[in-house]
């Protein structure tokens, strides 16, 4: 095969709540995972070892990328001697907490299964997926989901009905997930998102799933970054709901009803120095 391409769609979180420590280090969560339109474009060809570029200046193309390691960690699960050049083309923003690293690491396994002619199961792809890191398991799936244990058990959900996805990010600003999760106390969270009611009414829209929504770890980032609540309400003052961090931070994201309503809502965030993206959730397979 000569060339491969997979698009990389980013992820937010329609709700996320952590259950307790766990002994290797990491929490224990329930969140409920959600594929949208804006994504990375992932190109591999054939070349010698594993090289990567990327559009964007600043990140690295070495080792420590988590595609590089996705796909050193696929040619050894495989027996295979790489000779691939894979081209990451960003468009999702970074460090934002909407698994940019994680989805161009899912799409480098799932392509590479392709370009080597492979044939793994999802099964397979899943357990490489998960040893690389908790969000990359979803990246493989898509579409709407449960995450348990550390974010790496996925259990499929039937897709969110298309919804207009807002995001807004204050620009420059990264915030370290090991940091949020160090630093997260259940007794700071006044409000417990119902995540396993949400699973049951994700077929009927957004708007069902509303009363059950939140994300625990806004408790961590919120307090140290409060620009974050500030574009939450701008989105909201101009008619978007659901408005929501995604994840660790500092992303964060709202519905709207209307393309006009979404128009409004970046307008809305003009007063503040964010990167903004209007985009709708994605299902499965798509
Ligand atoms: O799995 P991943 O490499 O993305 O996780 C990065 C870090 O985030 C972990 O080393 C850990 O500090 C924290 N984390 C956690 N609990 C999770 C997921 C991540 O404590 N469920």
């Amino acid at each position: 095969m000569t060339t491969v391409q997979e698009k990389a769609y980013a992820k937010i979180n329609l709700g996320l709540n952590v259950l307790g420590e766990r002994k290797d280090g990491y929490h224990e969560v329930a969140m409920v995972m959600q594929s949208i339109g804006l994504a990375d474009d992932i190109t591999i060809q054939e070349g010698e070892g594993i090289t990567i570029t990327t559009n964007l200046e600043g990140l690295s193309c070495g080792p420590d990328n988590l595609a590089h390691k996705a796909a050193t960690s696929l040619a050894s699960f495989a027996g295979i001697t790489p000779n691939v050049h894979i081209h990451l083309d960003k468009h999702i923003f970074m460090s934002a907490g909407l698994a940019g690293g994680s989805t161009d690491a899912a799409a480098v396994l799932r392509g590479l299964n392709k370009f080597w002619g492979l044939d793994l199961s999802t099964k397979d792809l899943l357990r490489i997926a998960a040893e690389l890191g908790s969000d990359i398991p979803f990246c493989i799936e898509g579409g709407t989901a449960l995450a348990t244990g550390r974010g790496e058990v996925i259990t499929p959900l039937p897709d969110l009905p298309e919804a207009i996805v807002i995001l807004a990010k204050p620009k420059g600003l990264e915030v370290s997930t090991p940091w949020v999760y160090n630093n997260y106390k259940e007794e700071r969270v006044l409000c417990i998102p119902k995540i396993y009611r949400m699973c049951e009414h994700i077929k009927d829209g957004a708007h069902a799933i509303w009363p059950f929504f939140g994300n625990v770890l806004e408790t961590v980032t919120i307090p140290r970054y409060p620009v974050i609540a500030s574009m939450k309400a701008a989105m909201v003052s101009a008619g978007a709901y659901y408005a929501m961090m995604s994840g660790s931070g500092p992303t964060a994201f709202a519905f709207a009803d209307s393309e006009e309503i979404a128009k409004k809502a970046v307008e809305a965030l003009a007063d503040f120095d964010v990167e903004t993206a209007v985009t709708t959730t994605v299902g499965r397979g798509k």
